[in-house]
């Protein structure tokens, strides 16, 4: 055999043929697929979403609130709010004119705006968040808070209007009494806007005060009365995510610790919820977002609520009394860390305690008596370095004492590999830590070549959370980074090496999540959104084929007895879903030549029809946009199984999702 071999192997190097292909013809690799022996449990919990509010994700994302500043709250408490033509002389300004009116009412809700009316033409402006998205026919919920002052004030009218100014609807709303209380109106657009204002003007003259002022779409996730997003939130529901990480990511640490996120401020009545600037605001010079703020209407029960409505599991991070090490790095003194802990102690009692307990009656009275069911919290986001550790040591000792069975996420620093994360590592594994997050922002390259990252790691030490990951096309947190194919084909690739390690990789997920395509700081990100529309980007759909196809056993599939993991660019992993009987093989074709596949199933025996999601293009630079939302999606097709085997050609520059019934 051996000369035969050699001399076929020379004829095929002087054709300049690689040795798959003669005379265009590819030769089958045969792949053997194990259906009979399941090598791990896939977690439940393998594939999901990591939440942060960058790129204005919560405030003008998936909080559908449509007033910005609504409580007049911002460093410079007008923001958002216009009153057309300010020049003195204006018609406006003559008009009326309007003052923020600080006052010690409490803590959260400090200001009011008191306006002045001299004359029916007095006009007051909100821009939203880069403007209102507005469609036909939909009813937009109108409260606002107010008080009548001096004059004869008798009406406030609400109109939502487009650029041009015509008047898209309005709602007039009757004015009465000195004492401030919340008045509602609705609105119904009679036509589609994406840069609608909301107007407000006034019947009388004399002074009013008005707070919280707020426009809802009516038609939100589930209906629920001033709640999130329904198109964001569907978006993330048909992922079926195993877990939802919240609130970050940065932003729990803050540029400095007093700007930490803090989530006991973003519990109970929307109204006493203490806005914080977005730490995101002005963090790059190439994108600066300074009306960026945190209103906290999207806080911390509303994201155990999300969770629930997806049923993932909620997975809390909270702050470890250091500010990110990125910007202050500011550290909490070890003997002043104690209400950093308590928070901790108090979030699982918020999460799970009795209503009978002082944070569990919190959650009764926000409209959730029975527990949220927390089983994960997470100590400190992305830290590093000795001050880590000796925080995390105390963390971990008080949540362990006080509640054994929670599952504490520790950290292993920003990057996957070098000094930081060894040592992290290291550490976490000498003390026994349970489950660590690890963060990569690499090339593409970098994806396909580490797809045997967790092939060596040794499964005697902590599980691994993949709690951030996303392929750069440029560099980190380049502005010119691009969801193209090349990035999501390369992660798709990758996913394989986590998914056939799911006995050490646990949970995972693409970060970060969303961007506000006029509003963001940081990209790539898994979905775009305006204010009327949203769409996956390529990297979303590999993500959602993992999720939707996770499974609940592992399987081996192999070739020539070696896993799949680039070798001649192909990837490849396979689960089965025992409840669902179903079989799920995973293949990455990373190269420029289609692949024939013969993939021989044993241990078990499949229906004939295979079903098969194909995402494929050779334009690596590909991507989805809000013209062509699904350029880069999967396409459904099915093949026959011939016997046990199935033959196949997976497309150049492809992710294939293969589901066979079993039987
Ligand atoms: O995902 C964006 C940022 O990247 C996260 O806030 C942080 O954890 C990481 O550095």
């Amino acid at each position: 055999m051996k000369p035969i071999f050699t001399a076929l192997s020379l004829l095929l190097l002087l054709s300049g043929c690689s040795p798959k292909v003669l005379h265009g013809q590819t030769a089958a690799r045969t792949l053997e697929l194990d259906a009979g022996t399941s090598r791990a449990p896939i977690q439940p919990t393998m594939y999901g979403i990591f939440f942060e509010d960058i790129n204005f994700a919560a405030d003008g994302g998936l909080y559908a609130e449509m007033v910005k500043n609504r409580s007049f709250e911002f460093t410079l408490p007008k923001t958002g709010w216009l009153e057309p033509n300010t020049d003195p002389f204006s018609l406006n300004a003559r008009s009326g004119k309007s003052d923020i009116i600080k006052t010690a009412r409490d803590q959260a809700n400090v200001n009011f705006l008191r306006v002045t009316v001299k004359g029916p033409d007095y006009v007051l402006l909100n821009e939203g968040f880069r403007g209102m998205g507005v469609k036909a026919g939909a009813d937009y919920d109108l409260t606002f808070d107010a008080a009548v002052g001096a004059g004869d004030i008798r009406q406030a009218t609400f109109a939502l209007i487009d650029t041009a100014g015509n008047v898209l609807g309005q709602t007039t709303v009757d004015l009465a009494g000195a004492e401030r209380k919340e008045y509602a109106g609705t609105i119904r657009s009679r036509a589609t806007a994406a840069k609608a204002r909301l107007r407000v003007t006034f019947t009388g003259t004399g002074v009013v005060d008005l707070d919280m002022v707020s426009l809802f779409p009516r038609d939100t996730w589930k209906g629920r009365k001033k709640g999130l997003r329904k198109d964001l939130v569907q978006l993330l529901d048909d992922m079926d995510p195993g877990f939802l990480r919240f609130p970050g990511g940065c932003i729990v640490e803050g540029r400095t610790l007093a700007r930490r996120y803090q989530w006991k401020k973003t519990v109970g009545p929307v109204a006493d919820r203490e806005y914080l600037v977005n730490r995101w605001n002005t963090e790059f010079d190439h994108r600066p977002t300074p009306d960026y703020y945190q209103s906290f209407g999207l806080g911390f029960f509303e994201y155990f609520q999300l969770a629930e409505d997806m049923g993932a599991e909620p997975l809390p991070i909270l702050s470890c009394g250091m500010a990110c090490q990125f910007n202050t790095g500011e550290l909490v003194p070890m003997d002043e860390l104690d209400p950093y802990v308590q928070d901790a102690l108090d979030l699982i009692e918020f999460a799970n305690g009795d209503v009978t307990t002082p944070w569990g009656k919190v959650r009764r009275d926000m409209g959730h008596p029975e527990p949220f069911n927390l089983k994960y919290i997470g100590v400190g986001n992305e830290q590093w370095g000795e001050e880590y550790i000796e925080r995390y040591k105390v963390f971990n000792e008080a949540i362990s004492a006080a509640y054994p069975d929670i599952v504490i996420v520790s950290g292993s620093g920003p990057f996957p590999d070098g000094e930081f994360f060894e040592y992290g590592m290291q550490q976490l594994t000498d003390l026994g830590a349970e489950l660590v997050d690890e963060h990569y922002y690499r090339s593409p390259e970098w994806f396909r070549e580490n797809a045997t990252r967790y092939d060596d790691y040794p499964r005697d030490g902590p599980k691994i959370f993949a709690g951030e990951y996303a392929a750069q096309s440029v560099a980190i947190a380049s502005p010119d980074n691009k969801n193209n194919w090349n990035t999501a084909l390369s992660e798709a690739a990758y996913m394989t090496g986590m998914e056939r390690n799911a006995d050490l990789v646990v949970m995972t997920s693409y970060a970060p999540l969303m961007a506000h395509a006029e509003a963001w700081q940081w990209t790539p990100d898994m979905i775009w959104f305006d204010n009327l529309e949203s769409y996956g980007t390529a990297n979303y759909y590999v993500q959602k084929m993992y999720a939707n196809h996770a499974g609940t056993d592992l399987l081996s599939v192999t070739e020539g007895g070696e896993p799949l993991t680039g070798r001649e660019d192909l990837y490849a992993s396979a689960v089965k879903d025992t409840e669902r009987k179903e079989l799920y093989l995973k293949v990455a074709n990373t190269g420029r030549e289609p692949q024939r596949l013969s993939v021989d199933l044993k241990g078990a025996r499949a229906g004939a029809s295979v079903r098969v999601l194909t995402m494929a293009s050779d334009d690596l630079e590909a991507v989805n946009s809000f013209s062509a939302p699904t350029r880069l999606s999967p396409v459904e097709s099915t093949v026959s199984l011939q016997g046990n085997t199935l033959d196949v050609t997976v497309p150049s520059h492809a992710f294939v999702v293969y589901t066979f019934t079993l039987q």
